[in-house]
């Protein structure tokens, strides 16, 4: 069945069902669903809930944990199909318009907070389609992030003998075996499906570059999932997976992250929200840590824009929240602080064009300086493994053949090719 017939067949009981009403005090209250529940997020998505609550409204927290938000996922689907969605959610990529053909998302509620905030103006065409449902804004950007980064700690490549950051996988292996040799985990790394993916999209970015990358995860092609290149990816991840934590299996992303903060480890391969817990650390991007592409990479930005959406509620005093929330997101102050916390870039363009002005450092500097020039270039291309790139079905055909790849230790790179294509057909 075609993924968005299977979600509009789960949640159409939702519409007969009635919206729950939701207390309401003078103002009205919104409750959100995120996935920001690691320290650095937490304090991120807190900047958010404080604004809302200063113009009076109430935030009802729905954080639900776990990196990547599968399990928020879940929870959402069996809200939506028990008709009782929250007023906000954080949900992104394709999966927007999967659920705005629900019929549950509200496509009223943002027109006028984005007619006079002038969203339009405001915003790449690319991130506003994103958001937007027959022409509507059914959703509200918040940020953008980047996936193709490697973390380093620089005290642990000075103890190990490693001159500079590597920007090659040769030179990733050999600053990886002089970790290891020091007696450092040489790359921090939690062995959920969604983090091993993550680390596979930019791998597959390396070695076959942007159009190769775009045609075999994005486009998905047959003879790019299954050709030498794929295949060469395949070969190389089993290698960088060499490396990885070794108690690293099924933790989660922020305690991997620790490890590097605290001298254990050496490296990261993380998109940038790994930097909020650097900077909940209180340590400074340049000094005390590194962000630089993942090695042969530089020319490419793998984006994961976060954004929120709105579902219809019967509750009146719901819809002022939710329009309280969508103003304040992309308001400047919001912007800029939020991104400072959550280790992304704003999706305004105005601010995006003048970085420095907003205190942003120097990893978010290059971030932005590369988006922009990535694309113009083509090189800006939307992450598999953080649902900008395809539906949640053909994501998780890809994180069962990529983790299923790493942990076996028969695996064979051609057959795994071949086993991809084959579950990335089925979950069409
Ligand atoms: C991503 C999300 C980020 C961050 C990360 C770890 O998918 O876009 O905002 O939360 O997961 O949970």
């Amino acid at each position: 069945m075609h993924p968005t017939l299977r979600l509009a067949a789960a949640v159409s009981l939702a519409s007969l069902c009635s919206l729950s009403a939701h207390a309401a005090d003078s103002k009205g209250s919104v409750e959100v669903v995120h996935w920001w529940t690691s320290g650095g997020e937490k304090a991120a998505v807190d900047v958010l809930k404080a604004q809302v609550e200063k113009d009076g409204f109430i935030w009802k927290d729905g954080a639900v944990a776990g990196g990547g938000g599968a399990t928020a996922m879940t929870v959402l689907k069996s809200r939506a199909v028990a008709g009782n969605p929250p007023g906000v959610a954080q949900i992104k990529g394709p999966d927007i318009q999967e659920w705005a053909a629900t019929g549950l998302l509200d496509d009223e509620v943002l027109k006028d907070v984005a007619k006079q905030e002038q969203w339009d103006g405001l915003l790449d065409k690319k991130v506003a389609d994103t958001v937007k449902y027959e022409g509507n804004y059914v959703a509200v950007p918040v940020n953008i992030h980047r996936i193709n980064w490697l973390w380093i700690n620089p005290d642990v490549f000075k103890k190990a003998g490693i001159a500079k950051a590597p920007t090659t996988l040769d030179e990733f292996y050999a600053a990886a075996d002089k970790l290891k040799a020091a007696g450092f985990i040489p790359l921090a790394h939690g062995g959920q499906p969604w983090q091993d993916s993550t680390v596979f999209e930019s791998v597959v970015l390396a070695v076959m570059g942007v159009d190769g990358y775009k045609k075999a995860l994005v486009d998905l092609d047959e003879d790019a999932l299954t050709g030498p290149g794929m295949v060469k990816s395949l070969t190389e991840l089993k290698r960088v997976a060499t490396y990885m934590d070794p108690d690293g299996k099924g933790q989660d992303w922020n305690l991997e992250a620790a490890k590097v903060i605290n001298g254990k480890a050496g490296m990261q391969i993380m998109g940038d929200w790994a930097k909020s817990e650097w900077t909940l650390a209180r340590k400074t991007a340049g000094t005390d840590y590194q962000c630089v592409a993942f090695p042969g990479t530089q020319n490419a930005f793998l984006y994961n824009i976060d954004s929120l959406v709105v579902f219809k509620q019967k509750d009146a005093g719901t819809a002022a929240g939710q329009q309280d929330i969508a103003r304040k997101v992309l308001g400047q102050d919001f912007q800029k602080v939020f991104s400072i916390n959550k280790g992304s870039i704003p999706v305004r363009n105005d601010m995006l064009a003048d970085m420095g002005k907003y205190g942003f450092d120097s990893c978010a500097q290059t971030a932005a300086k590369d988006f922009l020039a990535d694309a113009k270039s083509g090189g800006l291309q939307p992450s598999m493994a953080h649902n900008m790139a395809t539906t949640l079905a053909v994501q998780g055909a890809f994180f069962d053949v990529v983790t299923n790849y790493i942990n076996d230790p028969k695996a064979d790179p051609a057959d795994a090719a071949k086993k991809l294509y084959a579950a990335v057909k089925s979950a069409k």
